[in-house]
């Protein structure tokens, strides 16, 4: 007689295993991802299958009623107490009987993978650095003298093969009770690091540890600080959360901030001081806010741009401010929590910062790099990240290239006569109808649409504010398409135009979108000058695409990837009409979302792919725009709507 014949779904892997064997023991012989926190006995019901039965065609295999054994007192015991779901086992406590088809739930694998939602969605495999351990240590024996730090020790490599760990001060300081009151069966939560070969603890509870292990992926930018909590047994994110960045009093942009550290003996300390004050605040309010304990975050991962890098790391900026703009370091850093300060946090969790690329392109564009994976690409992407800076991303298999430019605030509604940020009453679409001159437009906040396509006619607003960065993009290049304004970006006056839309004001014209002053609401209006911030700050934005194409020898990207914030909401037809970016099929630009957040969610729950971010990092070609005179020439020529010299043969059809 041959032994039963196990089959794990979905993997597929397969094996005989003598009668009586558990199927965790079955599981972990075969290489099948099964979870286990105790280690197999019976308590933390992380190892939860489901059985089947009749045949299964598929596997040449009939399962019979009896195929696992049946309840053991362990598995009834935890039935009666927690309640398994209906045909669930215990994959410790059920033991191979017979032929057999297992189906592993996702909750019940380590490596189970996330679903994104965004469009170029890298899924996210579950691969942790901290993880949970239920240990059983020996009691103390006074003829065999050992700490109980040294017996927990042995406890762990005997029972999970974990060769050595290593725990700090205050760890040992609540040691010795939390094993006593556990009765010396304790939960710990080890960290291992890529570059680690001792595990750390982070953490130790009496008996099984069961409120979960949490994690902050954090992007920092100059504007707002926004963090996702995210939990690191699932991936799931339990809350998100942002706060605006308190830096902003000593700058509005980085490089205000890299003369205020000049400027000021002692500045830097103050903006670190701020900066990670305001992270303090935002960890404390997004645990209240997902109802956990804010110690049960034990790791943290930070995307930022260099001057944000390292201003959380308490380094002076100074040397970011001026050619060559050497960074103190590009390499990953992994530190203590107490190391940044970060008190709200778990005292003895781990930071995780990502590699920078170039002295000018950060740990954000890494991120990007990290979600997005242009160096996986059969075709030729352009990723472009738009904020104060934009960092840009141009490659496929063969190679990458990055490079950071300044297109100020103006996308981000700063800087525009009535512009605001994306937030309920601002302007986030519009459309101008080309017979009539007469604009339509969309407004955050705002949900009783009068047309099919949600667009109001004017008349029927009420509570506007202003216009945020989607929408001053889209007005301008509606501008364009409507007819009053020319190539150069200057707005005709009414008597040219034939409408009363275009008024005059001061020496030039701009465009009446919204009245409301008689009844004491904004008057919202193009200006000649909104449309020059527009201008300088596309012509950056596709000056800096350009720079890496030429860098690369084409004058041609395959696809364009809109990433951040603003690329969510920002209409792919009004960017290219604007020649924010380069010519290419409409269908052919796509959004990715927050790219950064999502690379730094990417690090937090893959231990892995620190590692290959760092290698990404290095293969990357940096490109220097302050300092190309190329970039220039670029920047002028890109000046005109939608641009001087190059050919934009998709917006013609
Ligand atoms: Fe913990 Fe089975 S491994 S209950």
């Amino acid at each position: 007689d041959t032994d039963p014949l196990v089959v794990f779904t979905p993997s597929g892997k397969r094996g005989h295993f003598p009668k009586g064997t558990p199927v965790l023991t079955a599981a972990r012989q075969l290489g099948v991802d099964l979870d286990s926190v105790c280690g197999g006995r019976g308590i933390c019901s992380k190892c939860q299958i489901t059985p089947g039965y009749g045949e299964f065609a598929k596997h040449g295999v009939t399962v019979q009623p009896d195929a696992l054994s049946e309840w053991n007192k362990v598995e009834a015991r935890y039935d009666e107490k927690r309640g398994l779901k209906p045909g669930r086992r215990l994959g410790c406590q059920a033991q191979v009987m017979g032929d057999v088809v297992i189906d592993v739930p996702p909750e019940s694998q380590v490596h189970r993978q996330v679903v994104r939602k965004a469009a170029s969605a890298r899924v996210i495999e579950m691969d942790p650095a901290t993880r949970l351990y239920f240990v059983e240590v020996d009691e103390p024996d006074m003829h065999e003298p050992t700490g109980d730090l040294e017996r927990l020790a042995r406890a762990l490599k005997d029972q999970w093969e974990i060769p050595q760990i290593r725990a700090d001060l205050t760890l040992l300081t609540k040691l010795q009770p939390v094993l006593r009151k556990g009765k010396f069966q304790v939960t710990v939560a080890l960290n291992k690091g890529h570059r680690d070969d001792v595990a750390r603890v982070t953490e130790i509870w009496p008996g099984l540890h069961e409120g979960g292990l949490y994690g902050l992926a954090i992007d920092l930018g100059s504007t707002t600080v926004a963090a996702h909590l995210t939990d690191l047994e699932t991936g799931e994110v339990k809350a998100s959360s942002g706060i605006m960045n308190p830096q902003i009093r000593f700058g509005e942009d980085l490089m205000s901030r890299v003369s205020y550290a000049m400027m000021n003996p002692g500045g830097d300390r103050e903006m670190t001081r701020a900066v990670r004050d305001a992270i303090n605040t935002l960890a404390e309010e997004i645990a209240k806010e997902a109802e956990i304990d804010a110690s049960l975050i034990v790791e943290t991962v930070f995307v930022c741009n260099p001057v944000m890098h390292h201003l959380l790391l308490g380094i002076d900026p100074v040397e970011l401010g001026q050619a060559p703009f050497a960074l103190a370091t590009s390499e990953s850093l992994t530190l203590d929590a107490a190391a940044l300060e970060l008190s709200a946090i778990n005292p003895r969790a781990r930071v995780f910062v990502l590699p920078c690329i170039a002295g000018h392109v950060g740990a954000d564009a890494a991120a990007v790099a990290l979600s997005e994976e242009p160096g996986k690409s059969e075709d030729l992407a352009l990723i472009v990240d738009v904020g104060t800076n934009a960092e840009i991303l141009l490659g496929d298999k063969s190679r990458v290239l990055a490079c950071s430019s300044p297109t100020g605030p103006a996308f981000e509604g700063a800087q525009i006569s009535s512009g605001q940020r994306a937030a309920p009453g601002a302007i986030e679409a519009i459309r101008i109808d080309p017979e009539t001159k007469e604009p339509r437009f969309r407004v955050i906040g705002c949900e009783k649409w009068s047309d099919e396509d949600g667009f109001w006619e004017e008349t029927a607003t009420t509570g506007i504010t202003g216009i945020c960065g989607s929408g001053i993009i889209e007005a301008v290049a509606e501008l364009r398409i409507a007819g009053l304004m020319d190539e150069s970006g200057l707005i005709g006056s009414a008597a040219q135009t034939g409408t009363e839309r275009c008024v005059p004001e001061g020496r030039t014209n701009a465009y009446l979108i919204h009245d409301a002053s008689a009844e004491g609401g904004p008057r919202i209006t193009v200006t000649q000058g909104d449309i020059r911030a527009i201008q300088l700050a596309k012509s950056a934005l596709y000056a800096g695409a350009r720079l890496l194409m030429d860098e690369r020898g084409v004058d041609k990207v395959d696809r364009v990837v809109l990433a951040g914030a603003f690329g969510a909401h920002i209409s792919a037809k009004h960017a290219m009409v604007l020649g924010m970016i380069p010519d290419v099929p409409l269908e052919k630009v796509t959004s990715a979302g927050n790219a950064a957040g999502t690379g730094a969610r990417i690090a937090l729950c893959n231990v892995a792919a620190r590692a290959e971010i760092e290698k990404t990092v290095r293969q990357i070609t940096k490109v220097e725009t302050a300092i190309e005179p190329k970039f220039q020439e670029h920047f002028v020529a890109a000046n005109a709507i939608p641009h001087k010299t190059d050919p934009f043969p998709e917006l013609a059809k």
